[in-house]
């Protein structure tokens, strides 16, 4: 896969999803995590994959504090009106994606470096741990080398075998395995 990426929260405020989220990245291959100006009471390094061991961890004190690698691009993920939907979004190859914290969201101060926003189109807001999971998730099926069948038992060229005269011919099973 082209590119690299990191993923943190601001203001996280739960150790629990702190850490979920960052098993996440390093199960991901994200190339650095991060968090901005946490709750005090959050307590570093408590995930059972190890990722601060893995993955290189930037605890940032504050937005001032703040700082990303040369061009890399950063992604705001916030169910603002004007964000982005994030099956439509293309995802740089370099970037940075933020998300907030449980009993918030992004400060405008964050949202005001951000490239780009995004959201996930759902009706209400998930779970912190579980939007940036998507977000990864939705990032490798952009980047990474997968191709989806068009069809259950195959793809497009084989779905065009059976349609014939504009109308689709169901093939037997053993035929179209032969
Ligand atoms: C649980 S939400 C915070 C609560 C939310 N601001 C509210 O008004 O209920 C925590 C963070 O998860 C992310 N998040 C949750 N659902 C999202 C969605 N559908 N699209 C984008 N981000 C989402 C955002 O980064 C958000 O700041």
């Amino acid at each position: 896969m082209r590119g690299y990426f990191g993923i943190g929260i601001e203001g996280v405020s739960k150790t629990g999803n702190m850490g979920n989220l960052f098993r996440s990245a390093h199960a991901f291959g994200a190339g650095f995590v991060f968090t901005i100006a946490p709750d005090p009471k959050v307590k570093i390094g408590t995930d059972t994959s190890s990722a601060y061991k893995n993955v290189p961890f930037f605890n940032f004190a504050d937005l001032a504090d703040f700082r990303l690698p040369h061009a890399c691009q950063l992604v705001g993920v916030e169910l603002t009106d004007d964000a982005v939907d994030l099956p439509a979004f293309h995802h740089p190859h370099s970037a940075a994606y933020v998300l907030g914290p449980e009993l918030g969201s992004l400060s405008p101060g964050l949202l005001a470096c951000c490239d780009h926003v995004v959201k996930i189109p759902t009706s209400f807001c998930v779970n912190v741990a579980i939007a940036g999971a998507i977000v990864m998730y939705d990032r490798m099926r952009m980047h990474g080398k997968f191709s989806r069948p068009v069809t259950t038992h195959g793809g497009a060229e084989e779905m065009s075998r059976h349609v014939r005269g504009g109308r689709f011919v169901r093939t037997p099973k053993a035929e179209r395995q032969a």
